[in-house]
């Protein structure tokens, strides 16, 4: 058996930002429009009139501050409400792909290595723009990687669920050296048109190189162990697929053919499953949470971190044992806990220990622990 390590890590940032205020703006003129036109259901009491969003209730009820998308005009467009991207022919890379080779090759750059020394590409994501031919495997063909690659999917879950099978392929020795990317389009999935959620949602991409420890050239994070679970849920549901033509009214406009989620229940059932499922990982390794130097946890809602954190420390975490990029990159779905990994964890010395943690929709929660190698 091989000890896997992590050698590289690499994120792409788009370029288009909103921040919380445009973001309001634009929700609460297409509010009043909405209103507008339906004024005559609303003043029969026929229909409940939107309401305003506000950006003290967005930084407040989740810490998010600003988001960084792939297309600003359409989201922020009263008219339109979701990201505009221009049709690509089958010829030229699809936006993922484009997005995940940025991700791939700083990630790539950090580790010290060149395509050819790949021979494993995973692509774990939330959603994928086709059914096929894999994502992953495009990426693959653009890197000039050989070997294999497929795609996998589990929400907010992916980057951990993909790392842990990597890992365990370098273990068994059946590939030498991985690529998980993480391409999130969460802006495509994301409800624009929905008070409750609107605000959640950023774009961005990340990459993580897995290797034998052996071979790392530079700093590196031993792979200690993984852990994965699921419990079904559908408090975080899209209805969004295949079959939507097939059903009577699936080609409609329907709320549930983009993100859906309950908030509150969400918040409540994921806290203690978060919490539980790292204290279990810790004691399985025979350590306690509070051995952790840093936890670099998936990037939903600045409060459950906080209330994952002081569960497992035993006491209140400083920011930086535990850093947020959500203020800055809004929730990534899977691609938040390796963004704050790949920028707070330089810093960490020889032997520190630390975890990342993804979870969410499934339910489904992910850790990765790690040890520091100078
Ligand atoms: N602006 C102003 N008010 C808003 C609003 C907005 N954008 N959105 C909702 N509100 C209102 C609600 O209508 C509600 O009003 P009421 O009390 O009169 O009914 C009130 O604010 C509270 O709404 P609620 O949805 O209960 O807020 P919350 O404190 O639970 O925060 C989330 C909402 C989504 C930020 C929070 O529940 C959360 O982050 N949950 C976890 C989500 C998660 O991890 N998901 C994983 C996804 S991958």
């Amino acid at each position: 058996m091989y000890t896997p390590a992590i050698t590289g890590t690499g994120v792409f940032t788009p370029d288009e930002v909103i921040t919380n205020a445009e973001l309001v703006e634009a929700f609460n003129a297409y509010a009043d429009r909405m209103n507008a036109a339906n004024a005559a259901p609303i003043a029969a009491g026929e229909m409940e009139p939107m309401q305003h969003s506000s950006d003290a209730f967005i930084v407040k009820a989740s810490g998010i501050e600003r988001r960084h998308v792939m297309n600003k005009s359409g989201i922020l467009d009263p008219e339109v409400m979701h990201p505009l991207l221009r049709q690509r022919s089958d010829d030229e890379p699809g936006i993922m792909a484009e997005m995940a080779l940025d991700a791939a090759n700083k990630a790539l750059e950090q580790a010290g290595r060149s395509p050819e020394d790949i021979d494993l590409v995973i692509c774990a994501a939330s959603n994928m723009e086709r059914a096929y031919p894999a994502i992953a495997i495009e990426i693959q063909s653009l890197l000039g990687i050989k070997g294999f690659a497929f795609d996998m999917n589990v929400a907010c879950s992916s980057a951990t669920f993909g790392i842990q099978a990597a890992a365990d392929m370098i273990r068994s020795g059946s590939v030498r050296a991985a690529l998980v990317v993480n391409p999130e389009i969460c802006s495509g999935h994301l409800e624009w048109r929905d008070r409750d959620c609107h605000f959640i949602f950023g774009d961005v991409a990340t990459a993580t190189v897995i290797e034998r420890i052996e071979d790392a050239k530079g700093p590196h994070f031993e792979i200690l162990s993984t852990r994965c679970a699921t419990q079904f849920s559908n408090n975080i549901r899209n209805n969004n697929g295949f079959l939507r033509r097939s059903r009577p009214d699936g080609m409609k406009d329907r709320r549930d053919m983009q993100f859906m989620q309950n908030g509150r229940k969400v918040f409540k059932e994921v806290v203690p499953m978060v919490s539980h499922h790292i204290a279990d990982h810790m004691t399985a390794e025979g350590l306690e949470g509070a051995a952790l130097k840093r936890m670099w946890l998936h990037q939903a809602n600045k409060t459950m971190n906080d209330l994952i954190g002081k569960k497992v420390l035993g006491r209140e975490p400083a920011p930086e044992e535990q850093p947020n990029i959500l203020q800055e990159y809004a929730n990534t779905s899977s691609a938040g806990s390796i963004i704050a990994f790949s920028q707070n964890s330089d810093d960490l010395a020889e032997g520190d220990l630390g975890l990342i943690c993804s979870f969410g929709a499934g339910y489904s929660v992910g850790s990765v622990l790690l040890r520091r190698h100078l």
